[in-house]
């Protein structure tokens, strides 16, 4: 498995020039109908997420005043001073028999042990000289858009596993769509945000202007637009959907596939992540600044703090907004919050 792990960076660093990077597990915290970003205070919020990190999680949780690292007692993520909340869409199986749904499972990436939840990465790819610039306390920002009617596959994407993995996020063997294919080793749903900080305002009123890409979206380059001058570590998500037992081929084809996303996209253009910086004092900006000495990579950074999968498997949030979003291999008559399929 370790060599998988060590297999499955260096491809992913091909892309861009081979520099080390973080890569780590965080497991499921919470499932539930809850957003601070988009709809703070909101309880339920209009849709499902699965969120995973700090344990201080709350349906509000203002900019800079709301302190992630200070009232977590725990973090979901192998880095223990990452009390960042990280989050998407949950994904949905609708059964095309009799139309009721049950959750998606997510599973481990390759060479991590987790419970759910997603791998997330912090990519190097706009520094310059080797520098990036951390995020501060109450960055937040989104990526991706809800109402999308159209691929932005550069930094959104999905790939039906399976077919020979080791290439490249969101690159030609991966769709913008969800694959209209059996997929029996999973799909695996990609968000990458951008590269590049406007260098003042923590948020925006989009979640998404004070942040740029350095170029039409996807993996960064050491070159961020003067508006956007500052290079910020690159955040990607990867969720691992366990799709593999659902596999009767009547389900697929011609441009059919039976997952709904928990807003009601059934196509796959509007899944989208947010992210809420959290990490204890400077040490993303210590782990950010040891890449280059190779004394940090993946999941394995010497300057960091790092607890056992089990530690990380054992933080848990109880659903704030209580109500049954489906639990794994349960059925639930429509979508939490009765979303409507809109495509
Ligand atoms: C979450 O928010 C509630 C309501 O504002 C508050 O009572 C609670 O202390 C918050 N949780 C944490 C961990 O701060
Ligand atoms: C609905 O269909 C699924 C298969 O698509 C099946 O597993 C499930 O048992 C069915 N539920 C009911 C209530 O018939
Ligand atoms: C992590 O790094 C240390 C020090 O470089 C090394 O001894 C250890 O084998 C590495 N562990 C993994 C899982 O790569």
């Amino acid at each position: 498995m370790l060599l998988n792990a060590l297999a499955a960076g260096a491809l992913l660093a091909q892309s861009a020039s081979a520099q080390n990077m973080l890569r780590f597990a965080c497991s499921q915290l919470t499932v539930e109908r809850a957003d601070p970003l988009v709809n703070p205070g909101q309880a339920p919020s209009p849709h499902t997420h699965q969120i995973i990190g700090g344990n201080s999680f709350n349906l509000t949780m203002q900019p800079e005043a709301y302190d992630l690292a200070a009232k977590s007692t725990c973090t979901t993520c192998t880095y223990s001073e990452d009390f960042s909340n990280y989050w998407t869409a949950a994904l949905y199986f609708k059964s095309p028999e009799n139309g009721t749904f049950q959750r998606v499972p997510q599973f481990a990436n390759v060479g991590l042990q987790q419970d759910g939840g997603m791998t997330v990465y912090y990519m190097p790819y706009s520094a310059k000289n080797g520098k990036m610039t951390a995020f501060k306390p109450g960055f937040r920002m989104l990526s991706g858009d809800p109402m999308a009617k159209k691929a932005s596959k550069a930094s959104i994407c999905h790939r039906c596993l399976g077919n020979g993995e080791g290439f490249a996020p969101c690159d030609s063997k991966d769709s913008a769509e969800l694959p209209t294919k059996f997929c029996p080793n999973g799909i695996r749903a990609t968000i990458i945000f951008p590269s590049c900080w406007d260098g003042k305002n923590l948020d925006s009123p989009d979640h998404k202007s004070h942040v740029a890409y350095s170029n039409s979206g996807g993996l960064g380059t050491p070159n961020c637009p003067s508006t956007h001058p500052v290079a910020i570590p690159q955040v990607m998500y990867e969720i691992m959907w366990d799709t593999g037992k659902y596999k009767n081929t009547a389900w697929y084809g011609n441009g059919k596939q039976p997952f709904v996303y928990s807003f009601g996209d059934a196509v796959g253009y509007g899944q989208h992540g947010d992210y809420l910086f959290g990490w204890k004092g400077d040490a993303l900006q210590k782990a950010m600044d040891a890449l280059p000495s190779g004394k940090c990579a993946n999941a394995n950074c010497s300057v960091l703090k790092i607890q056992s999968a089990k530690d990380s498997m054992a933080c848990k949030k109880s659903q704030m907004v209580v109500e049954d979003v489906g639990a794994a291999g349960k059925w639930i008559k429509t979508l939490p919050g009765d979303v409507q399929i809109m495509n």
